[in-house]
Parts: C-alpha cells; sequence; structure tokens
C-alpha cells in the first residue's frame, strides 16, 4: 500500500464511523482533493467499506474495535519512557518494523510497532505466527532495558504477566501463563510473546530489546494451518466486537510491563507469574530438539528466581530448564 493511502486509511480508522471532510483530509495530509478521490477509490475496490455525503465527507463504516494511535499515545503520555507509537494495516512481522523504525527515526527512545495483519509472523523456535487480519493484535515494543542478556528470559515472563493483567482489567477474564512465553484461556492458546535481544555478545547488555506480542481476540474466519486447528483459542469467543478493546488492552499491557520492567531486580513480577502459573503441580513431557532424541517426563514442582521452570524427575533428580518446551501429560 502507497505511505499516502496507508495514511488516509489511518485518518479514516481513526475517525471511524463519523465523517471527515475531503477538505480536512486534504489539508492533514496535504494532499489534492482529486488524490484523496482517487485513493478513497482504490480503497473502496480493495473492500473498504467507505460512504460519501455531499457537505459532510467520507466515513468508514468499520468494527468498533480499531487500533487507534492517538487514544494509545495520550493514554501513554503519563509514562516516563512512553514509546513512540506507530500503527500499520499490514506488516511483515511487527519486530522486524520497530527494528527497521529505530534505524530510519535514528531515535534513542522506545518505540511501539502495532498492526493489524502479519505476512511474516513467527513464533519462537522459528514458528510461524498466524496473524490474520482484523482478528487479533500484533504488538512489538522495542525497549532499552538494563537487564544483561543472561538474564533477558526475565522480558518474555513480565510481558506474560502484564497481559494477564492487562485481560484481567480490561476483561475480567483468567488467563494463565505456559511457561515460557504462551498465554491460555481454558484450554486454548490465545496468545504468544518472543523476545529478541539485539547488540554484541561481548557486551554485558543489550543494546536493545524487541518484545512481540501477539493476541487472538476474536475467531479466525477461513481455514486455519494445521499446525493451530485444534489448539487456539480467542479472547471473545462469540466474535462479536466489544467497543475499543484492542486499545484499551494496549494501553494496559504497556503500563504494566513498564512498571515490571522498572523493578525487574526485586522480581515483583514473579509472584504473579508463578501465581498464573498453569504448569506448576503438572506432570509433563519435556520436548527435546536437536541432539537428544529422547523426551523426557518430570513433574513441574515451580520456576525459580531466574525464570527457569524447576522438575523432579522420575528418578528423583531435579533440574531447572531453560530453552526447553513442555506440553502437560494427559491420561
Ligand atoms: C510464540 O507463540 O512462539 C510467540 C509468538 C509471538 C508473535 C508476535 S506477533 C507480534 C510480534 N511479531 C512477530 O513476528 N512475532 C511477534
Amino acid at each position: 500500500m502507497s505511505e499516502s493511502k496507508e495514511k488516509v486509511l489511518r485518518l479514516l480508522k481513526e475517525n471511524a464511523n463519523s465523517y471527515l471532510s475531503g477538505q480536512d483530509i486534504a489539508d492533514r495530509l496535504y494532499i489534492t482533493r482529486a488524490g484523496i478521490w482517487k485513493i478513497i477509490k482504490s480503497l473502496r475496490e480493495e473492500g473498504y467499506d467507505i460512504d460519501s455525503v455531499t457537505n459532510r465527507g467520507y466515513r468508514l463504516n468499520t468494527s468498533l474495535d480499531c487500533v487507534n494511535a492517538s487514544f494509545i499515545g495520550s493514554h501513554l503520555s503519563g509514562l516516563k519512557e512512553a514509546p513512540k507509537c506507530f500503527v500499520f494495516d499490514e506488516v511483515t512481522s511487527t519486530n522486524d518494523v520497530a527494528k527497521n523504525l529505530l534505524s530510519k527515526e535514528n531515535a534513542d527512545g522506545d518505540i511501539l510497532v502495532i498492526a493489524d495483519s502479519q505476512t511474516e509472523g513467527r513464533g519462537r523456535k522459528g514458528r510461524v505466527f498466524f496473524s490474520p487480519k482484523d482478528t487479533g493484535l500484533y504488538i512489538s515494543l522495542l525497549t532499552h532495558p538494563e537487564i544483561p542478556f543472561s538474564k533477558a528470559t526475565a522480558i518474555t515472563c513480565i510481558a506474560a504477566e502484564s497481559l494477564v493483567l492487562a485481560v484481567k482489567d480490561v476483561l475480567d477474564i483468567d488467563v494463565t501463563i505456559k511457561w515460557v512465553n504462551d498465554i491460555f484461556y481454558g484450554d486454548k492458546k490465545v496468545a504468544g510473546i518472543l523476545t529478541e535481544t539485539f547488540g554484541s555478545l561481548e557486551e554485558e547488555y543489550p543494546e536493545y530489546v524487541i518484545t512481540g506480542i501477539g493476541i487472538n481476540i476474536y475467531p479466525f474466519s477461513g481455514k486455519l494451518p494445521s499446525e493451530i486447528k485444534n489448539k487456539a483459542g480467542y479472547l471473545i469467543s462469540d466474535g462479536k466486537p466489544v467497543d475499543n478493546l484492542k486499545n484499551l488492552l494496549c494501553v494496559k499491557f504497556i503500563e504494566y510491563f513498564y512498571h515490571y520492567l522498572k523493578e525487574a531486580d526485586d522480581k515483583t513480577f514473579l509472584e504473579g507469574y508463578r501465581k498464573h502459573s498453569n504448569l506448576i503441580g503438572k506432570y509433563v513431557k519435556i520436548n527435546s530438539y536437536g541432539r537428544s532424541s529422547k523426551n523426557e517426563y518430570a513433574l513441574v514442582t515451580g520456576i525459580d528466581d531466574e525464570c527457569r521452570l524447576t522438575v523432579l524427575y522420575d528418578d528423583s533428580k531435579e533440574a531447572a530448564l531453560v530453552g526447553k518446551e513442555v506440553s502437560v501429560v494427559k491420561y
């Protein structure tokens, strides 16, 4: 999508379901009236439902739940480290866009990227993160935390706990955490987190960190990839749009995230993270990748202060797991 088309669409979305005059759009975006008309025509051809009424202007008829950069920006303005917010309709991966924006903007502050869909959304261990249009919220937050590379898993845990609290505040729904980065509603995965660190490994601290969060809000329409068909869940399973939900989730998530990031050394997030864990006390299969193909089984006893999953094997040996994936054994 061209840059001016993207801008017109964004403006219409920010004023969704109300009219904006052609002159107003032209003045704000420095595009001629004729140019705007062409863009509106092309947006309609792409399927956007845009009314035009003489003397009133254009109106995008859309769901009540649209991401709005000004809403998010103004609600985060009280934060000392408020990130600069960018919203897109479609991107490859919000994590990649955040990284590119950092060099493009020549910024040293934090960056928030939100997209309505991703064509190359990715998850842990190189998996694809299915990110279709209109149903989810795909966020990347680029920050400069003072957390060494060796402790970066804490950032994923902080994000997970922040998301659980945000969902509770906004929707009064109890979701749980499957160590280390998955969020579940009942027995279905509704969100995933991918933290990527950047910088020189010779240094103790990363230059910056990008935390990507993908949330399935409304049910996907159409065919689902077979890998997630029976595993994916949604926060709003009846699919009825909830007014302003994406914006509120985003704001709440970011507020909690910064709060816990500041206190990362005190590990205040861990108390909630453990409370919301859906693995503690469960018997699990420890999936092995790569070198060893032998799966192991153990009882999960807790999550230690280094964010490792502590387990007790059948032969009574104890271990603290890092970088593994486990699945609950169902009898
Ligand atoms: C996982 O389930 O393994 C993690 C999924 C993380 C998905 C989010 S969506 C926003 C950000 N951009 C990406 O490409 N991935 C993360």
